[in-house]
């Protein structure tokens, strides 16, 4: 908790809370929008112990803080802290942007999907509407980007999970907003994909969800959440076989980032030149 205890000073303050978080980007991230954009803010990261999250964002709220990211693991409880909540946050059960508003009110928001499907559409230039879509894994990160891929009008929305059940039930919470089945890796079956998106966490273990071989429609886009200086796993299974072009997840971070940052602040920050920067390390 030190770094939220200084550094207030008469910039807005905001912070990320997480465990780990000492390799967050969102520091960085946030810095460059606000030096971008003319915003008098100081935005840092707060290792929160696992069962401090609560006393840590009233603290951080009383000390005069604005708002704040939340990154794993405690999205879902920066839902349950919540005390008003976007459709799109209550849609995904877990919650990475607070807005600390007047009368008490914690505003939660969820801007990874958003953030996804702008990196998707805007940065990498994929119309998602029509296209057969394969999301592997179900548990929060799948949950967080679902709705907003729904909402982009994929023709159909596959979840296919290691615990098949899962998959089915996060299917069944979301019917209503768009053609989505969910099961275990089988209900793949001889199905083809316009787009993958790694959803699991296998990939930080080296593993790799089991995928048919014939999966991947020509010229079909594989995507992880994850990202690593190296390609993960994932993607480089999708290089093996025949990915039309295969993207991690960093242009995602920085567009969660960039949508939390409207949020707060009421201005939208341009991503592409510091995307590059993370990137290439410039
Ligand atoms: P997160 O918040 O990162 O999504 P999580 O809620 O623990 O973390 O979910 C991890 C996801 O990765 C789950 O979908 C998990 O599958 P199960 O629901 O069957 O546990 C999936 N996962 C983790 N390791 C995996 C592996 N080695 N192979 C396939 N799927 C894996």
């Amino acid at each position: 908790m030190t770094a939220v205890t200084e550094a207030v000073g008469r910039d807005d303050h905001y912070c990320v809370f997480g465990n780990p978080v000492a390799h967050s980007k969102s520091p960085r991230i946030h810095t460059e929008f606000a030096r971008q954009t003319g915003q008098a803010l100081v935005y840092t990261a707060a290792l929160v112990p696992e069962n401090a999250f609560s006393t840590a964002v009233h603290t951080f709220r009383e000390q005069g803080g604005r708002g704040a990211n939340v990154t794993l693991p405690f999205k879902e409880e920066a839902w349950r802290l919540s005390t008003r909540r976007s459709r799109r946050a209550e849609l995904a059960g877990a919650v990475n942007t607070l807005s600390f508003e007047p009368d008490s009110i914690i505003a939660g928001d969820n801007t990874d999907g958003t953030g996804l499907v702008r990196d998707l559409a805007v940065n990498l230039g994929m119309r998602l509407e029509g296209m057969d879509i394969l999301v592997l894994g179900a548990g929060g990160a799948a949950r967080g980007i679902l709705p907003a891929l729904l909402e982009a009008a994929p023709r159909q929305l596959v979840v296919a999970n290691r615990t098949g059940a899962r998959a089915e039930a996060l299917a069944a919470v979301l019917c209503g907003v768009g053609a989505i089945r969910g099961g275990g890796f089988e209900i793949v079956g001889r199905q083809t994909f316009d787009l993958i998106i790694n959803a699991t966490s296998a990939s930080l273990k080296g593993d790799l969800p089991p995928l048919p071989d014939r999966v991947l429609r020509a010229g079909a886009w594989c995507y992880d959440l994850m990202y690593a200086d190296e390609p993960t796993p994932f993607l480089r299974w999708g290089g093996e076989h025949g990915a039309g072009r295969c993207a991690d997840g960093l242009g995602m971070l920085v567009e969660q980032a960039a949508e939390s940052f409207l949020l707060w602040r009421g201005i939208r920050p341009e991503t592409t030149t510091l995307l590059h920067a993370l990137r290439f390390g410039s």
